[in-house]
């Protein structure tokens, strides 16, 4: 099988080799990434209202989110959020295109895995393999050759395969669910002003500084929001599993070892026994107080268990960087024609939950 068709069993080994890249120390260190990059973004933003008066939410965060991951994961140099180009967002656009033949290979990859060498089903675009294959080739001729150190035991086919799924797991989940609470911010005042509110006390409180990880993490509406933000439109609105043993439901159903198990997650998050009203985007639901209504596996936005997203940390602080500088930066107003926040289209060809028409929105600045 093709390593580009499907997850490799290697993944474990290279999994438990990259956890120690998302510990908080390491975290902490990427800050003057994060921050720097966030104050493009809010230069972008500004470029954008300049010359359009409203800014295309996706395509701004997507860039944006192509440069953290590019830069945090790979070192990669890119400057798409000032710029909108650069050769790993020509990787990243050609992620965010559809067609009938990509959703035959996904469909294919999915649920007729065995067909995949017959008809060259393959997850990632050709241009993709080839981009990741050069910056790999790159990376060892800098090194003089040898193989990555830290992954002896993986071979490269696998490593470079492992580098696109990072980047696509990374980039347009980010990117989407950035999106979708930026609008919902920008339809419902009061809580953009609780949030904003919260994050001027935490600033003043801080001499004015730059925010750092420490205050980021005392922000409790900011968290609220972003986990409201994720309930609503989890990027990953499925999981997926195979049963590694026969396992019994109850007396009626027992799954057989290697069948391909699908979570519904977005049901889960949707569903009103859990979530009432829950079409409402309602961050009180994760107030501290009402903190223990939510029940465990009720809320899956980033997986479960040890396939869980690892990933989950430096997106909640790349949101948690990116929303604050937002709301300090500006107050957040709809445009006129865009469709209501309780019915956003969403797209139905896409892999991961994203808007299925260009979000506009209209940012002011809070200083002039
Ligand atoms: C809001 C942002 C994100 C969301 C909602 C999200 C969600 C998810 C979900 C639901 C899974 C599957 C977990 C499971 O099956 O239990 C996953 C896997 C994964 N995510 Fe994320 N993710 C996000 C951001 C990121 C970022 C920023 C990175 C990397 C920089 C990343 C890298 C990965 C990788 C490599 C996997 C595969 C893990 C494995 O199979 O062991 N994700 N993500």
């Amino acid at each position: 099988m093709n390593l580009f068709t499907m997850k490799s069993p290697l993944w474990s080994t290279v999994r438990r080799r990259l956890t120690p890249v998302f510990t908080s120390a390491k975290l902490r260190s990427q800050q003057r990434q994060f921050i720097d990059k966030t104050q493009q973004l809010i230069q972008r933003i500004k470029m954008d209202m300049d010359r359009d008066n409203k800014v295309n939410l996706r395509m701004v965060y997507s860039d944006y989110t192509t440069d953290v991951v590019g830069q945090t994961s790979f070192g990669v140099v890119s400057e798409a959020t000032l710029s909108g180009r650069g050769a790993l967002r020509a990787v990243t656009l050609d992620f965010m295109k559809f067609s009938w033949w990509r959703g035959l290979c996904w469909a294919g990859i999915f649920f007729y895995p065995d067909f995949n060498d017959i008809f060259g089903f393959t997850f990632f675009p050709k241009a993709t393999t080839e981009y990741f294959i050069k910056m790999y080739r790159q990376i060892l001729e800098q090194r003089g050759g040898s193989t990555i150190v830290i992954l002896p035991e993986i071979s490269d086919e696998v490593l470079v395969a492992q580098a696109a799924i990072f980047l696509q797991g990374g980039f347009d989940t980010t990117a989407s669910a950035l999106a979708f609470i930026t609008y919902e911010l920008a339809h419902l005042p009061d809580i953009q002003d609780k949030l904003y509110d919260e994050m001027i006390e935490i600033k003043r409180n801080s001499g004015d500084a730059e925010l750092d990880i420490e205050q980021l993490q005392a922000a409790k509406y900011l968290d609220c929001v972003i986990k409201e933000g994720l309930r609503k439109y989890p990027p990953m609105g499925w999981l997926d599993r195979v049963a590694g043993v026969d396992y019994e439901v109850d007396e009626t159903l027992t799954i057989p070892a290697g069948t391909p198990i699908y979570v519904n997650a977005i049901g889960m998050h949707y569903n009103p026994q859990h979530y009432p009203d829950p079409l409402k985007f309602d961050p009180d639901r994760f107030l501290k107080e009402n903190d223990n209504d939510i029940k465990s596996l009720t809320y899956i936005p980033f997986g479960e268990g040890p396939r869980m997203c690892i990933g989950r940390r430096f997106a909640m602080q790349n949101m948690a960087h990116t929303l604050s500088n937002i709301v300090l930066n500006y107050k957040i107003l709809p445009t006129p024609r865009g469709p209501p926040h309780t019915d956003i289209p969403i797209e139905k060809k896409g892999l991961f939950l994203f808007p299925g028409e260009n979000l506009f929105l209209q940012f002011v600045p809070r200083n002039v």
